[in-house]
């Protein structure tokens, strides 16, 4: 399988991060390297580009279409630990982070991977795959109420009570361990409707973000990165689905709150997508901050 993906707002993120050719800037989710590849060509041999993520399958295929660029670091791990990351390369701050949230189209596309509700595969959804928890752990194991509560909360799905009660009756005869096996569930409480999605969709998403551990440490790694920013550093986000989206928000108004009384000057850009597929309906939220000495030229 070829690791195929588009790079999404490729243009805004470029302007957004501002690059300055001997910068340092840290992709932490670099997939199949398409964002990185124009950060790459951007910067100068005195600059440097970190590039992050917790598949090493995606690390791999970074190296590869990386492979001309001398001055690319790059690490298998979890952008949740940015400073770590850092302080690891001997870096304090740096001028320009990216994220592009979520899963890959290659993730996406293959079927060993368990991410996807069509074909068939096994239920797995780690994004790294050295991590224990599966989702087959998960749709065996946790209990009907936990079940009900993620495919809610994670996938906004308003029949998840239901959904979460036929896995457990389903589990108890026989252990649940493809994708179809799940999707066949799900389909006999919400069959397909045309015009209206897939019927695993939104559950499939919730055990996914589950199991990537998606939402909980998104707050604090926002924050963490607006800290290792230089002055006048940016940081872009790209999110996904709106559990993403205001957890983002939410760090970026905090800590500008909180940038407005020092004396920091920082910009920061969030550019977020609701709907990859359909750019189109993006909302484009850009803040900027200033120090009060300068905002009062
Ligand atoms: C949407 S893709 C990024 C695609 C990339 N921008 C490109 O142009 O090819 C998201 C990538 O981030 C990785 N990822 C998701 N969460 C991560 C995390 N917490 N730490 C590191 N990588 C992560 C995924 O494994 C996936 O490869």
């Amino acid at each position: 399988m070829e690791f195929n993906h588009k790079p999404v707002l490729l243009k805004e993120c470029l302007e957004g991060l501002n690059i300055k050719s001997d910068g340092i800037y840290v992709d932490g989710t670099i997939g199949g390297a398409g964002h990185s590849k124009e950060i790459a060509n951007r910067i100068s041999k005195k600059g440097l580009l970190i590039g992050i993520d917790r598949d090493e399958e995606a690390i791999c295929v970074a190296k590869e279409r990386l492979k001309k660029f001398e001055n690319v670091e790059f690490i298998h791990g979890n952008h949740d630990n940015i400073k770590n990351i850092l302080e690891d390369l001997n870096i304090v701050s740096v001028d320009g982070i990216l994220l592009d949230l979520g899963v890959s189209s290659y993730q996406l596309d293959e079927r060993n991977r368990g991410f996807s509700y069509i074909g068939n595969g096994v239920l797995d959804m780690r994004m790294d795959q050295t991590q224990e928890l599966t989702a087959e752990y998960v749709v065996n194991n946790y209990k009907e109420d936990e079940l009900a509560r993620i495919i809610y909360e994670y996938g906004e799905e308003r029949f998840s009570r239901r959904i979460a009660r036929k896995i457990v009756e389903t589990r108890k005869y026989s252990k649940i361990e493809t994708t179809d096996e799940l999707v066949k569930i799900i389909e006999e409480i919400l069959p397909k409707r045309n015009g209206e999605g897939h019927p695993a969709k939104r559950t499939f998403q919730a055990i996914r973000i589950e199991v990537n551990n998606e939402i909980r440490p998104l707050y604090n790694t926002i924050i963490e990165s607006i800290n290792v920013l230089k002055p006048g550093g940016r940081l872009c986000v790209i999110t996904f689905h709106s559990l993403e989206d205001r957890a983002v928000k939410n760090a970026f108004v905090d800590s500008c709150r909180k940038m407005y009384l020092s004396t920091r000057y920082t910009i920061l850009y969030l550019w977020s997508c609701f709907k990859r597929k359909n750019i189109n309906k993006k909302a484009n939220i850009t803040i900027r901050r200033g120090n009060k000495a300068k905002s009062k030229k």
